[in-house]
């Protein structure tokens, strides 16, 4: 254990567990590290990150939000990990869940990136879209003011955003705040409903940390405190359809993406230091049982907590907690 604290200090977590043995070798791994990604990490000056991809068209934007008592709170790399720039804002608190979205008719070059913040400053509790250049477009939500009210909508430590293909919106809020609540926007941003509430019945949350919508236009609720995820329906009314419990008796699911190819639902699971690779169900209506296809073991203490996927390139991006550093992972295959 030792040599691994030693090890992380000089070099990348992957190196460690090589070093320590821990990896199963009865599977063939289904990603690997790139561990010069990026290629000049002193651009990381904080302990917390998230990230949000954008790559297509003429575009190659990776999105890395920082916390921390920094100017710049968001860099941008190329996926070759090339610096190319920086966000000087003061509109960005506590950066949490990262997402790029494309709306309906538009380009890459007019890609919004959509932040939640969970941060008690004068811009926290917001869930904000930026331009790839860092300026402000959209808040949803009272700047600096966590609240349950509906109309005008307040969050409390929003968590995370996703879209489905008609731009429609879910965010989860929030991540241990005043509300356990899933809430769906249409592609204007009119709160259409709201669903949810504090338990571990069907359709309660406990922290819910993060969502995402798969190829069926379903919704997936990482619900981390109640150890499961569960799925939507995400139409007029949200339907429950589902949920896993089986592979998360250890630790809750922090983070939900599926794999660019959809073959695989990726969730992290913090205080076990791994990227669970699941295999994604096959058709829509039904969940199966919980299938685990491969692990990422990082090395013990680190503290993965939430990831992004390029559904170009099929590499996904994590950031971590407590270390500067966000982690690409590229497909074996
Ligand atoms: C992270 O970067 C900051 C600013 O450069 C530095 O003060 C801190 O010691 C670094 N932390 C780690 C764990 O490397
Ligand atoms: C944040 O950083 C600025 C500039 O480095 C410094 O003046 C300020 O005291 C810091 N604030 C906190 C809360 O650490
Ligand atoms: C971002 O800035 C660059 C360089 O100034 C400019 O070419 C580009 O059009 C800007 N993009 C947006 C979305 O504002
Ligand atoms: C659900 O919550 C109730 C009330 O807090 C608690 O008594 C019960 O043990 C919980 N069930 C599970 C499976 O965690
Ligand atoms: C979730 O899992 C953790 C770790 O096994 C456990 O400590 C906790 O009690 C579980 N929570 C629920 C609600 O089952
Ligand atoms: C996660 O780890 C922290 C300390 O590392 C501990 O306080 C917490 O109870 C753990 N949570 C679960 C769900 O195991
Ligand atoms: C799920 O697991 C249970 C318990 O192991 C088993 O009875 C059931 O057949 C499985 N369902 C599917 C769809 O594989």
């Amino acid at each position: 254990m030792a040599s691994c604290g030693t090890c992380e200090s000089v070099c990348r977590s992957f190196v460690c567990f090589l070093l320590l043995g821990i990896v199963s070798p009865s599977r063939s791994p289904v990603y690997k590290l790139v561990p010069t990604w990026p290629l000049v990490p002193s651009h990381f000056q904080a302990q917390e990150f998230s990230t949000g991809v954008l790559v297509g068209g003429n575009v190659d934007e990776v999105f890395v939000a920082q916390r921390g008592n920094v100017s710049t709170k968001m860099n941008v790399f190329s996926e070759d990990g090339t610096f190319l720039r920086s966000w000087e804002t003061e509109k960005i608190d506590m950066p949490h869940g990262t997402r790029v979205h494309i709306p309906a008719g538009k380009t890459s070059a007019d890609a919004q990136i959509w932040v939640t913040d969970v941060g008690s400053g004068p811009w926290g509790h917001t869930v904000k879209a930026f331009d790839r250049n860092g300026t402000l477009l959209h808040v949803l939500g009272t700047p600096g003011q966590a609240g349950t009210g509906k109309n005008p909508v307040q969050f409390d430590q929003p968590a995370d955003v996703a879209f489905n293909a008609k731009g429609e919106m879910y965010v989860v809020d929030g991540d241990g705040g005043l509300n356990n609540r899933l809430l769906k926007f249409s592609p204007d941003y009119k709160l259409e409903w709201v669903s949810g509430g504090k338990g571990n019945n069907t359709g309660e949350f406990y922290i819910p940390h993060s969502v995402e919508v798969d190829v069926f236009g379903q919704v997936w609720v990482a619900d981390r405190a109640n150890n499961r995820t569960q799925v939507f329906d995400g139409a007029s009314q949200p339907r429950f359809i589902g949920e896993w419990t089986s592979c998360f008796k250890g630790d809750g699911p922090y983070s939900v993406r599926f794999s660019a190819d959809k073959k695989y639902l990726l969730v992290i699971q913090l205080n076990l230091s791994r990227v669970l690779i699941l295999a994604a169900p096959s058709k829509p209506g039904f969940l199966g049982n919980c299938t685990v296809i491969d692990t990422i073991q990082m090395a013990p203490g680190v503290k993965p907590h939430l990831l992004s996927v390029s559904q170009s390139t099929g590499a996904f991006y994590v950031g971590e907690i407590g270390a500067n550093q966000s982690q690409k992972f590229v497909p074996m295959h």
